[in-house]
């Protein structure tokens, strides 16, 4: 496609991406074994499940069900929440309230996307931006100061012709529907305006709710769609860049799971200690937005480690999409 290394690195800050040859349940399962392990949980222990994506494996049952079955969990509430890029931030909120309230005691919130399966890969606006993959964490009941400090959750409906996916679900023609027409209707330059608001106001709004300044806040996780992004929200929140987390350069846009990923990362890059204040922003398909104040509990360590890995594949990336990209090309040719 008509496109360059330097555009993409410069207009986006993505080097690199994962395309996955499974489902999202399945790099959700990995996610989940390898948060079991970190928090030093049985699955047996695990009595809620929540399933945060926008790219879920099967429509019915949802994916939280397909995962808990090969998690191993006999009996669990088990839901899946499609909040586009901001899933993960909706989720921690959900979860805060499901713990709060003693509903649950110990839930595994997971957030995982196989977004490349969306993909029309002769559109460049799109084609270029996004990846896949997973990341989980285990939540319980914790001390006073601990935790979700402060969220604000919004949704800007009328913007949600921003980034959508048109006629694919319920209100498809089954015999008339080509699986190739599938695309991703987008207006990055709306989202870009948009995703900087929302992202700073949710920011702000959660700190003012946490009762702490931006000062006190020891690290950023944003929601990675775009450094550029990233970069003008931190600006104009005022936050030092060097307590912003950045990995978009190595996956692209992972929607729900890009906040996780990271988190999961930031911890193993120790900039995490006991008692830190994270800030989390996000925003995305709906048009979504999010923010969250979370306080680390005592322990920044995991207390073990899980060797699961995904079932062996060993198609490359390029080799993965290859046929689908062979497919649309030959379809837009015929379309003249
Ligand atoms: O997580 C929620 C999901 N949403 C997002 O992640 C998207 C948020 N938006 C963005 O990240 C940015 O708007 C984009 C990366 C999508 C685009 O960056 P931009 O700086 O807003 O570029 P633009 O859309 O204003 O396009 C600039 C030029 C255009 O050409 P002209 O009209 O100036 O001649 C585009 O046609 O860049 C062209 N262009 C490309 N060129 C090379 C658009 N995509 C590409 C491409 N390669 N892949």
């Amino acid at each position: 496609m008509d496109t360059s290394d330097e555009w993409i690195v410069e207009r986006t800050g993505i080097r690199q991406r994962r395309v996955s040859h499974v489902g999202s349940g399945e790099l959700g399962v990995v996610a989940g074994h390898r948060a079991l392990a970190a928090a030093g949980k049985q699955p047996a222990d695990v009595d809620t499940i929540v399933f945060v994506t926008t790219s879920p494996e099967l429509l019915i049952p949802s994916t939280a069900s397909l995962v808990q079955k090969r998690l191993g969990i006999a009996d669990a509430a088990a839901m899946d929440m499609n909040v586009g890029c901001s899933g993960f931030l909706y989720g921690l909120a959900l979860a805060n309230g499901l713990l709060g309230t003693g509903v649950s005691k110990c839930l595994l919130l997971i957030a995982a996307e196989r977004l490349t399966w969306y993909l029309d890969w002769t559109l460049r606006d799109t084609a270029v931006l996004f990846g896949d993959g997973s990341g989980a964490v285990i939540m319980e009941p914790g001390g006073p100061d601990e935790g979700l400090l402060g969220v604000d959750l919004g949704n800007d409906a009328a913007a949600a012709e921003a980034l959508l996916v048109p006629n694919f679900g319920t209100v498809m023609n089954r015999v008339e529907h080509d699986m190739l027409e599938l695309t991703v209707q987008f207006d990055g330059r709306e989202i870009f305006k948009r995703a900087v608001k929302g992202m700073v106001k949710s920011g702000l709004t959660a700190l003012s709710q946490a009762g702490i300044d931006l000062d006190a806040v020891e690290l950023m996780i944003p929601h990675q769609a775009n450094k550029r992004i990233i970069d003008m929200a931190g600006h104009k929140l005022g936050i030092d860049p060097a307590k912003v987390y950045i990995n978009v350069d190595r996956y692209g846009n992972t929607s729900a799971a890009s906040i996780p990923i990271a988190l999961s990362e930031a911890m193993d890059n120790q900039r995490i200690k006991p008692g830190d204040a994270v800030l989390f922003t996000a925003f995305g398909a709906g048009l979504s937005r999010g923010g969250a104040v979370f306080r680390w509990g005592p322990r920044a360590e995991r207390l073990g480690e899980s060797d699961q890995e995904l079932p062996p594949g060993n198609a490359s990336g390029l080799e993965i999409i290859r046929p689908h990209a062979d497919a649309m090309i030959a379809r837009a040719a015929a379309q003249g």
